[in-house]
């Protein structure tokens, strides 16, 4: 079994890793230029985004080939998990091959222009995290056949907001998850930055330029606002407009270390 991942802040790791097989790292891949996985079981572990598959893992997914008995997905979200598997699904459909299996484990929000990490922290138990995750496993290794159900709301609703996207926005829209083009310009570094490269290194997506010597950095055009850079930051330098405080989130069974060799 081949089991690809991305994650931002662990929470998408710890599942991958419960799940087990040959892990692979999606940002990894893309830098490797590898997009064809030949396996009897593969699967593709992710955190949700605006209701839907973050586009860089919708990028990745939309030139990837499998051959494979059983492709599974299974996405970790925080509250709400929209559209995410009618995203899969015309994902899956439009580069011609299928899903045997869509499944959601609720876990921590790190969405910070909304929640207060240390807030979202309190209510992870309420959200029976590992028994939902042993559920999930055990239908992976079975082989079972299923999808979430979505109502018709639920897609059209995300098939309006994906319209959205590209679209430039306000601090509202930014407030209810639309992101697009853009995102740069509401994160922002405060003068604590050490320039020591940790957000580069966390980066999946090699945004970052670190100036070491007059201690700042700089951001491209290239990101796809996961976060991991203002989570991460050792002297918590780097925030986005709007965040609702400067608290910060790393899955607690997931090591620094373990995401920077993801995303490096
Ligand atoms: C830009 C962004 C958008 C998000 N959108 C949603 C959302 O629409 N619904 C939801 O329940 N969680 C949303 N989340 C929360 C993440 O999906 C959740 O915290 C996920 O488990 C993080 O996984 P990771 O630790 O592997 O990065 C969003 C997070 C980010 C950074």
């Amino acid at each position: 079994m081949k089991t690809l991942y991305f994650t931002a802040t662990g929470n998408s790791l710890h599942i991958a890793k419960s799940i087990g097989g040959e892990l692979l790292s999606i940002p990894q891949m893309v830098k490797e230029g590898a997009y064809e996985f030949t396996d009897e079981k593969i699967g593709i572990v992710f955190p949700l985004h605006a209701w839907g598959v973050p586009s860089y893992v919708a990028d990745f997914l939309k030139r990837a080939r499998f051959d494979c008995e059983y492709l599974f997905a299974v996405t970790t979200y925080g509250v709400y998990s929209g559209a995410v598997a009618k995203h899969l699904t015309d994902i899956a459909d439009e580069a011609g091959y299928s899903f045997s299996y869509i499944n959601r484990i609720k876990m921590v929000d790190n969405y910070v222009p909304t929640f207060d990490m240390k807030k979202e922290v309190e209510k992870e138990a309420k959200k029976e995290i590992e028994k939902h995750l042993e559920a999930v496993k055990s239908d992976i290794e079975t082989s079972k056949k299923w999808m979430l159900n979505e109502s018709f709301i639920q897609k059209k609703a995300f098939d309006f907001m994906s319209r959205r996207e590209n679209k430039p926005f306000s601090k509202k829209r930014l407030k209810v998850h639309v992101y697009g083009e853009g995102i740069e310009n509401y994160i922002y570094v405060d003068d604590t930055c050490t320039g020591c490269g940790v957000c580069a290194s966390v980066c999946p997506v090699d945004n970052i330029e670190v100036d070491k010597d007059n201690r700042k950095i700089a951001l491209n055009d290239k990101c796809f606002s996961c976060f991991a850079c203002l989570h991460h930051c050792p002297s918590n330098a780097i925030h986005i407009k709007g965040e609702v405080n400067g608290n910060r989130y790393i899955n607690r069974h997931i090591e620094l270390k373990e995401i920077i060799d993801a995303n490096k």
